[in-house]
């Protein structure tokens, strides 16, 4: 690793010649950038958005769960760029992996690619429990319920959690069938989900009691993380779930049209949109309705709790909710919503293991295309039955932490290969630039850091765990099999 500058051009120009080799055995150019978009928006606003905010709200931050998505946006900001430079540098399948690899070498590459299925199979795993839950209140709304026992993992009394495991069946099959498809079918939902939280802040805007912002950041109540400044903070770190995803873009890079000009702008715009959408909403959403409003209700479907507010009061105080009806409408546009995360996460998923198995890293099923739907589908068959284990048996609250501890690691990692990229390689040619390196790659490095340590000991445990597997794996089997090492 002497001259790691030599290494990373050879790295990357043996990425490059092998991305653009055509044939029935690689991936279909089909995305532009309003796909792009499309496909970071519907990576971006979930589970995050619908489910989390109650519970930051309600247990952390108050109205001012507010200022705790502008202070995670400015964290995604510093990642998004990192992540811009990269991805109009390198526009090949395999995001952050593929980074690593151009710059940190195939170990780390590795590390990272091993660390992504934290972020993309456990997510989709996350956000599929979480539609399960919003099902359950839907058919529950119209009498309809579902026996507890499959509706639940054995840790919450319940012996499988069947929706969740059935929508990431659903997905996986749509993938299948081919990305052009799936993102037809992205497009429209996001925007369904796009409309939903407009309706919501259009609505909203007009029943918004100034005495629920008032006092606009409670006061702490003696512990860490309840309330004041320091709730601010933890429950920035807890929605920083609802950003996920505008990293998934990058995910589908070979499958850009023109990557260089379109990667960017579908992270950073998909980025933009989603932190305006996010402030405006929980700025509504809590001066719709008391922050302690949400507490109780496990912060399950917030949203479905603010709309009982809209309304007014009749003679006996009660609030008479003037839009009964747009419950289960948005309950329904929610559902849909969530499927277009977990599509997202999914192909996310499949096409970092189909780079690492090209790069012989993993075996070849991962990277065998199908000849005429174009589609890695063995991959995605393997994540349906590894997204649907964890779906079906393991709580939210394990694969949600889990997730976030991957995606801030994984954060972390392409910040600091921007400045590395930049020493090694300073004239290769860029589509996007980060601006003020190294000050912005150095601030994404220590946001993401601080928010990984905010988290527990056990979630540090289960990644660590985790990894140590991967570097079994990498022994015994990637740098046997590595390709890169036997390019001349
Ligand atoms: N950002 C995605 C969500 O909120 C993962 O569901």
């Amino acid at each position: 690793m002497a001259d790691l500058g030599l290494w990373a051009r050879k790295s990357v120009g043996h990425i490059l010649k092998e991305a653009n080799e055509e044939g029935e055995h690689t991936l279909k150019r089909t995305l532009g950038a309003t796909s792009l978009v499309a496909l970071g928006i519907g990576a971006i606003i979930g589970a995050g958005l619908f489910s989390i905010t109650g519970l930051a709200a309600a247990h952390n931050a108050g109205p001012a769960v507010t200022i705790s998505f502008i202070i995670a946006a400015v964290g995604c900001a510093f990642a998004g760029l990192c992540y811009a430079e990269f991805a109009s540098v390198i526009p090949v399948a395999g995001s952050a992996y593929t980074y690593s690899f151009a710059t940190m070498g195939e170990f780390m590459a590795w590390i990272i690619g091993w660390d992504l299925v934290l972020e993309y199979a456990v997510g989709a795993a996350t956000v599929a429990i979480s539609w399960s839950m919003y099902l359950s209140k839907f058919l529950g709304n119209i009498g309809l319920s579902l026996p507890h026992e499959l509706t639940s993992c054995p840790a919450d009394g319940g012996i499988i959690n069947m929706p969740g495991v059935f929508i990431v069946v659903a997905m996986s099959l749509l993938l299948i069938r081919g990305t052009h498809e799936s993102a037809r079918v992205n497009a429209l939902i996001v925007l369904l989900k796009v409309a939903v939280v407009l309706v919501f802040i259009g609505l909203g805007w007009s029943f918004i009691r100034p005495e629920n912002h008032i006092p606009f950041i409670p006061e702490n109540t003696g512990n860490f993380g309840e309330f004041g400044w320091s709730g601010i903070i933890r429950a920035a770190g807890i929605i920083f779930f609802a950003y996920i995803g505008f990293d998934a873009v990058s995910t589908a890079a070979q499958e850009a049209k023109n990557p260089k000009r379109d990667m960017p702008i579908g992270i950073l715009v998909s980025l933009v949109i989603c932190t305006i959408l996010y402030i405006l909403f929980a700025y509504v959403m809590t001066g719709v309705a008391n922050y302690k409003d949400f507490v109780g209700k496990d912060g399950i479907a917030p949203v479905a709790v603010a709309i009982d507010f809209m309304g007014v009061a009749g003679l006996d105080g009660k609030i008479i909710p003037s839009f009964p009806w747009l419950n289960n409408t948005i309950i329904l546009a929610i559902l849909a919503g969530y499927s277009s995360v977990i599509l997202v996460m999914l192909l996310g998923q499949s096409r970092v293991f189909y780079s690492m198995s090209h790069d012989g890293l993993l075996p070849k099923v991962f990277s065998e295309v199908h000849p005429k739907l174009q589609t890695p589908w063995k991959s995605n068959l393997l994540f349906m039955l590894f997204v649907g284990l964890f779906a079906g048996f393991v709580p939210g609250g394990i694969v949600g932490e889990m997730t976030s501890i991957g995606t801030l690691f994984a954060f972390a990692l392409v910040c600091a290969g921007v400045i590395i990229m930049r020493k090694k390689m300073p004239d290769i040619p860029r589509g996007f630039r980060t601006p003020l390196v190294p000050l912005v790659p150095i601030l994404g490095v220590i946001t993401c850091l601080a928010m990984m340590v905010g988290l527990p000991l056990d979630t540090w445990l289960r990644l660590i765990v985790w990894m140590g597997i991967g570097i079994v794996i990498y022994f015994s089997y990637g740098a046997k099999h590595s390709k890169i090492r036997n390019v001349g």
